[in-house]
């Protein structure tokens, strides 16, 4: 068996197929787009042209860390989100009563709060630190490391280096200075991989590895998925990730402003803000694209779902379900009259007939939808998955004629922050914050 989408209920409503045709005929120009950036390695994400290099030089980096209990993950946006996925869907047991580990914990805020009682709990003798930055400059991830690099150095005096594990570009950034000046070990983020294509290089695999997580399977997964485009671009057509752009290029155009992700492999709910962070950040731009929202099931079908199934007629929606649910805890035979119907069945036929029921609701609701059914939930599969969302998310940014690679709307907020804190160079920003300051407030209190 394989994993699918089904398409019956995604041209419906105001979405007609045609809506999608018009944008699979341009199938030619984007398959000569693909086959150009893949020549010239602008897309590792697809061919992972890293592979090699991260087979070799991963197994001897986690033997040595194998002496430590606790990770400490320091990273944000998409130097964190694919990591958190993929720790709750496989190595969920630290989230559980009696685990006795290994811990993965991901420091993605600036929350003094928070860091403080990790650092204040965490034994620097029993923690690697892991420092994840594409840029090597992000100014979160830069203060939690030199926070993190102190403690370490207060305990262990110069045994901290021993603790500290970089990712981070090859050549470039503040952070790969620090691996130069102080021989600290490292892993590469790769050239043109950027923070939210980059879950399965070391950024993801990295944790995913310390977890005792299948990673090898993770990256199986995704090539099977990314090997016909990588093998022959010019049957882009063809491809499940190019049927999914189309469609979502299709529900942008038929003036759908959000796409929902609901995801029925509660495992894998974590799954949902990684995407969120890959859509937005990659096709929000110029007045284009949809909101990603996402909704786990069956939890959210006791919150959000009432607006989605009766809310504004503006959603799309991936339907994302396993084939392979548990068969334990099932009912014995004792339950009440009212409640005989369930005796002798397993647990997980609530979730399957759930979904079933929420799936049929939001197609009578007129919410069209693609179901992404998985064959079962391990890495391998959850691999496959992330490259077809990969894909599917880079082809869509090409059929709304923008770069889905990049995210300059958000260095603004960045440069402003940066200007506010004191560093030098912001001539203009800090103007701008006098000018916005200097605005009169009109306060209610509560
Ligand atoms: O997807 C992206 O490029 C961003 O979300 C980055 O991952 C995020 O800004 C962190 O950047 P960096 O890895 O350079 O610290």
């Amino acid at each position: 068996m394989s994993h699918s989408l089904e398409w019956s209920r995604a041209y419906a409503h105001r979405l007609t197929a045609g809506d999608g045709e018009r944008f699979s005929s341009r199938q030619e120009e984007l398959a000569a787009q693909l086959a150009r950036e893949l020549a010239s390695g602008q897309l590792p994400f697809l061919n992972m042209p890293y592979r090699e290099k991260l087979l070799h030089d991963l197994p001897p980096l986690i033997s040595r860390l194998k002496q430590f209990k606790h990770m400490l993950l320091l990273g944000i946006g998409g130097s964190a989100l694919g990591a958190r996925a993929i720790q709750r869907a496989f190595a969920p047991g630290q989230d559980g009563p009696n685990h006795a580990g290994p811990w993965l914990w991901i420091a993605d805020n600036v929350c003094a709060k928070t860091f403080e009682a990790l650092l204040g709990k965490l034994s620097p003798a029993e923690t690697a630190v892991v420092c994840i930055s594409k840029s090597g400059g992000t100014i979160e991830t830069l203060a939690q490391y030199f926070l993190a690099r102190e403690w370490l150095g207060k305990a262990m005096g110069e045994r901290w280096k021993e603790h500290m594990i970089i990712v981070t570009d090859r050549e470039k950034g503040y952070l790969r200075e620090e691996v130069g000046r102080f021989d600290l070990s490292s892993l590469e983020v790769p050239d043109f991989l950027g923070g939210r294509y980059s879950a399965l290089s070391a950024v993801g695999m990295l944790p995913a590895a310390f977890l005792g997580i299948d990673w090898q399977a993770l990256l199986d997964g995704a090539l099977d998925v990314a090997r016909p485009l990588i093998r022959d671009p010019a049957g882009l057509g063809r491809h499940p990730s190019f049927s999914l752009a189309c469609w979502a290029r299709a529900l942008e155009e038929r003036q759908y402003s959000q796409l929902i992700f609901f995801c029925y492999i509660p495992s894998w709910a974590a799954y949902g803000l990684w995407f969120a962070q890959l859509w937005a950040e990659s096709l929000g731009k110029e007045g284009k694209g949809t909101m990603p929202v996402p909704a786990v099931g069956v939890t959210d079908q006791h919150s959000v779902n009432q607006m989605f199934l009766d809310g504004p007629r503006d959603k799309g929606c991936l339907f994302l379900t396993g084939r392979s649910q548990p068969k334990c805890c099932g009912f014995g035979q004792d339950l009440p009259d009212k409640w005989s119907w369930l005796a002798g069945k397993p647990f997980s036929n609530l979730l399957e007939a759930e979904a079933l029921g929420t799936r049929m609701a939001l197609a009578a609701n007129a919410v069209p939808i693609v179901h992404i059914d998985m064959d079962d939930d391990g890495p391998r599969a959850a691999g496959a998955l992330m490259m077809l969302l990969e894909a599917a998310t880079v082809f869509t940014g090409w059929l709304l004629d923008i770069n889905p690679l990049d995210q300059p709307a958000v260095e603004l907020g960045k440069r402003l922050a940066n200007a506010r804190l004191g560093a030098g160079g912001y001539p203009e920003e800090n103007a701008a914050l006098s000018a916005f300051l200097a605005v009169p407030r009109q306060e209610q209190t509560f």
